[in-house]
């Protein structure tokens, strides 16, 4: 069996399924059949505060879901038993970490408990079971992103990729960046849904904390979807190089401020591209758009250059916040799994609040930055570092956004070389994940 269907079809954790067996309640895998994912789709929506999904929601959701594992916690002694009272989905993805290598990983999203069943352990079973299995069936890493923050530090995900909320101030900000010699044309949102994922698929490799993009989200975003409100709102436009090569599309909408035409406001929903050219073209033709007071985009890079070609750094306003969350399954794999900047000899003492991986590793890192791992002995050899920290802290400066120095100084990594330890997890490339979960 391959890892996506031992992955997408295996059993729930016996572990979790008797702890809330116990309580009454039915740990069970849902299958992607309308009779069972409709319940699913309608709990999640409810947890979401959403409202009832319509037929349309419902079927456009359901047409691109069979990639996930549905899981379901139900109480049959309720009185709609169809509908869980626990969701929780995963699937199978990658992300990248340092020097274009590419984890798999298991992706998490769609955790709900039902306010009628909260606090009761429901939401701590799935997800421990499900790590569990993810981690019997030989995915690495776990990974999501958070509607809260505080909810997932206990099962030991961090945040590795910070993101940043950008607003400009269009008006101040003024364009002082290159000219570009290349073009700038608007395509359908049809064309941008055909390059966007080439585009991406091109840099993704190389951009610590990147995941893989499901299709069912190129489509939110392009509008190509039936279930996408206003889908017109939402316009496309290309950078073209010297070469004509497309090196760069962007997607976004405008909403218009009554109060005065000229300060409308831009929200970039996506600017992909693969060389700096294209990247500051692409600004350009927002910081420069007439009629527009306020340009916003969710989810960017927190170095992005752009802050380096407007005259007036104050215009922009950079809220950073935690926004892709790691979490290690198997620690020897995903320690070998990136590239480090600079040589060093560490003794990793790593605790697990689940007991899912962790211990104490040697890790020697070479001139060229590869690592190799071992099993580390009882004392501390010489030329070697000690540091002990969580799986948490570990998963958190894996993609080299997160120093090891300020973690140590916040007290949640314990070394006496946070420096060298800072040195050696650091990369030069910003971390950053595009999309939510
Ligand atoms: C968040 C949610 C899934 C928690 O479900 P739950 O079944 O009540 O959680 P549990 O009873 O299993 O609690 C597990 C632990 O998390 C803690 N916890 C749960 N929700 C929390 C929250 N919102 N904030 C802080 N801690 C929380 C509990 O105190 C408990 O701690 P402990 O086991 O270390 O003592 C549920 O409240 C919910 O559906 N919220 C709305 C949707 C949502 O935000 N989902 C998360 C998307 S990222």
């Amino acid at each position: 069996m391959n890892l996506t269907t031992a992955h997408h079809d295996g059993p729930v954790d016996q572990q979790s399924s008797e702890k809330l067996a116990r309580r009454g309640l039915e740990l069970r895998r849902m299958s992607n059949e309308m009779k069972e994912f409709e319940p699913w789709f309608e709990a999640v929506s409810r947890g979401f505060l959403d409202a009832e999904p319509t037929d349309v929601q419902r079927d456009a959701t359901h047409a691109r879901f069979d990639y996930r594992r549905l899981i379901g916690v139900i109480d049959s002694t309720g009185v709609m038993p169809e509908i869980p009272v626990g969701t929780f989905a995963s699937w199978i993805s990658a992300v990248s970490l340092p020097g274009e290598h590419v984890v798999t990983t298991c992706a998490i999203s769609d955790v709900t408990v039902a306010p009628t069943h909260r606090r009761r352990g429901i939401a701590r079973a799935m997800m421990e079971g499900e790590l569990r299995r993810a981690a019997a069936v030989g995915i690495p890493m776990a990974t999501l992103t958070v509607t809260e923050s505080n909810i997932y530090g206990r099962y030991g995900f961090a945040p590795a990729a910070t993101a940043g909320r950008w607003i400009i101030d269009a008006k101040r900000a003024s364009w002082i960046g290159p000219d570009y010699p290349g073009r700038l044309d608007f395509i359908s949102r049809a064309a941008w849904r055909e390059l966007a994922p080439e585009i991406f698929e091109r840099v993704r490799p190389g951009r610590p904390g990147e995941a893989k993009m499901p299709g069912g989200y190129w489509d939110r975003f392009a509008g190509t979807r039936p279930d996408v409100e206003k889908p017109g709102k939402r316009r496309a436009v290309q950078y073209t190089d010297t070469e004509g090569v497309v090196r760069g599309v962007a997607l976004y909408a405008i909403t218009e401020n009554k109060e005065d035409f000229t300060k409308s406001h831009l929200e970039i929903l996506s600017l992909i591209s693969d060389d700096d050219a294209a990247h500051g073209a692409l600004w350009r033709f927002f910081i420069d758009h007439d009629l527009i007071g306020e340009i916003r985009m969710d989810e960017g890079g927190i170095h992005d250059p752009v802050l380096w070609m407007i005259s007036d750094q104050k215009a922009a306003k950079v809220t950073l916040f935690d926004h892709h969350y790691l979490r290690i399954l198997d620690l020897p794999v995903v320690l070998a799994s990136r590239t480090y900047a600079t040589p060093g000899r560490f003794l990793l003492d790593i605790s697990d609040p689940l007991d899912i991986t962790g211990g104490r590793w040697l890790i020697d890192i070479d001139a060229s930055g590869s690592a190799q791992i071992s099993p580390a002995p009882n004392a501390v050899p010489d030329g070697v570092t000690e540091a002990r920290m969580g799986i948490g802290e570990l998963g958190a400066i894996m993609a080299g956004q997160v120093s090891a120095a300020t973690l140590a100084a916040a007290g949640r990594i314990e070394t006496t070389a946070a420096v060298a330890l800072a040195r050696a997890f650091s990369w030069h490339e910003q971390a950053r994940l595009s999309f939510v979960y």
